[in-house]
């Protein structure tokens, strides 16, 4: 397999020099660093892991200094410019992240993603107000293209011909779409059947060599790591520091949007843990930079059938994970063992935030929740909502909170799972058929009538006495 280059990945440089900067930003270095010893390596190998311990890397920005207003005033005035990178909700934020060359850089705009107001969710779940940023309404429609801007843009950077994922479908989807925009092949490794086809057709219609392997998410991790010791093939999953560091500007976004007063809570989804990490990160920073005064607690919800996570704080009190099994019909967060859960756990603590764990028909009456809010989303968003009503149960997060729930990925990424929820076959046959029963008022069915005016009109006026 030609390629350009292979070994040394990571081009350690001299942030934004822009000229229109200059004034804002001091110049400053990212480094790369060891969470777990410290290490702080000049390059990264092809698995992006320490060489001394194994553990994963991450930027570190030693020499940062910024005049917080007037950094807040650039990224303003970079929404009015017809410039590209000016134009992407990642690539705006550029003075947070270490530096790539603008020539290589690949953008379809991503980012700039909207925050909703989802008043019916509020009441359910006992709050005065609920917010949610939808990281669905990404050009690919998940939150990944904000990591995936930035990381196939280093692929790119470095020579690379081949990127290569596992994924439990939004990855794959938004990184066939990336390396396509930047002329580059793409290698997916995906659990077969185990992913939803809107997901698999992004991949197929992007042109990536996309491989159904017979194993889990884990499984389709295992296999890349080795291919990527042996082949010059860059790795794009959230081990991949630069993966994080174009996740961070959701949060960086988000804080943008609500005036730079920080919500009381923020609540993530968790898998492979990942954007639970990179918004953390972000976090962190903005308070160190004096961008923000506090921090809001980040909280991470996760499917029961996937907790390797909540299963680690609660039992273990983070002191280590067990991988595990995963099974949900959550797909996207069907991951036993999360590759970030050492950072994720590290971001959990600082910000003081809780674990929680839901179960698959709460999952789905979130969902339906949110989707009758008018705004809608895949299944593994939706854990954000059934985690926060256990949150406010038990009185974790207080009904004059403010609180912004990320919503992932977009409702049409999962299609079939909404179709089967709303003709009440989601549970049919499962252990969960019983407790799925109160989800009932939630269905909404089509039904099936002759074409015929007065059966349309009986069909309204039913509607209208139950509503
Ligand atoms: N929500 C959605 C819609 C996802 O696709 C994922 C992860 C997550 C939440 C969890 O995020 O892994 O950063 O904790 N999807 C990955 C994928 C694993 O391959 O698409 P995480």
């Amino acid at each position: 397999m030609p390629s350009r280059r292979c070994c040394r990945i990571l081009d350690l440089s001299r942030n934004h020099n822009d000229s229109t900067v200059s004034s804002t930003a001091s110049t400053t270095i990212a480094r790369l660093r060891c969470i777990a010893c410290g290490a702080t390596p000049d390059s990264a190998g092809q698995d992006f892991r320490c060489a001394n311990c194994g553990d994963l890397l991450e930027f570190f920005f030693p020499e940062w200094t910024f005049d917080p207003a007037a950094l807040k005033a650039l990224w303003v005035d970079r929404k009015t410019s017809r410039r590209s990178l000016d134009q992407s909700g990642v690539w705006r934020f550029r003075e947070l992240l270490p530096h790539i060359p603008e020539e290589h850089a690949i953008t379809l705009r991503e980012g700039n993603t909207p925050l909703y107001q989802l008043p019916r969710c509020a009441r359910i779940a006992g709050l005065d107000m609920l917010h949610a940023k939808h990281q669905g309404m990404n050009p690919t429609a998940s939150f990944k293209d904000t990591g995936m801007t930035f990381a196939a843009s280093s692929a790119h950077h470095n020579g690379f011909r081949w990127v290569a994922c596992a994924s439990t479908g939004n990855t794959s989807a938004s990184m066939a779409a990336y390396a396509a925009r930047g002329h580059m092949h793409s290698l997916v490794l995906i659990p077969e059947g185990k992913i939803s086809w809107g997901k698999l057709s992004q991949a197929l219609d992007h042109g990536a060599l996309t491989c159904q392997l017979r194993t889990d998410f884990d499984g389709c991790v295992r296999i890349l790591n080795e291919l990527v010791r042996q082949k010059p093939v860059y790795l794009l999953n959230s081990v991949n520091p630069y993966r994080i560091e174009g996740q961070k500007t959701a949060a960086i976004e988000l804080l943008e949007q609500l005036g730079w007063e920080p919500p009381d809570h923020i609540i993530v989804p968790g898998g492979n843990l990942g954007n639970s990490s990179a918004i953390g990160k972000a976090l962190l920073e903005m308070r160190e930079l004096k961008l923000i005064a506090r921090l809001p607690k980040l909280s991470i919800i996760q499917a029961q059938g996937a907790n390797p996570f909540y299963r680690s704080v609660r039992e273990f009190h983070g002191t280590k994970l067990e991988p595990m099994s995963a099974d949900t019909m959550a797909t996207a967060i069907r991951i036993g063992s999360p590759a970030s859960w050492k950072k994720a756990l590290r971001v959990l603590q600082a910000t003081g935030g809780e674990v929680e764990q839901v179960t698959e028909v709460e999952i789905a009456a979130a969902k339906a929740e949110i989707g009758a809010d008018g705004v809608g989303c895949e299944p593994a968003s939706a854990v954000t909502l059934a985690g926060l009503k256990k949150l406010t149960q038990r009185g974790f997060v207080k009904p004059g909170e403010s609180v912004v729930l990320i919503l992932t990925g977009h409702l049409l990424k999962d299609p079939d799972f909404t179709v089967k929820f709303h003709r009440g076959d989601l549970f049919a046959g499962t252990k969960d058929e019983n407790e799925a029963r109160q989800t009932q008022s939630l269905q909404r069915a089509p039904v099936v009538l002759e074409a015929d005016l007065g059966a349309v009109i009986g069909a309204l006026d039913t509607a209208e006495r139950n509503s």
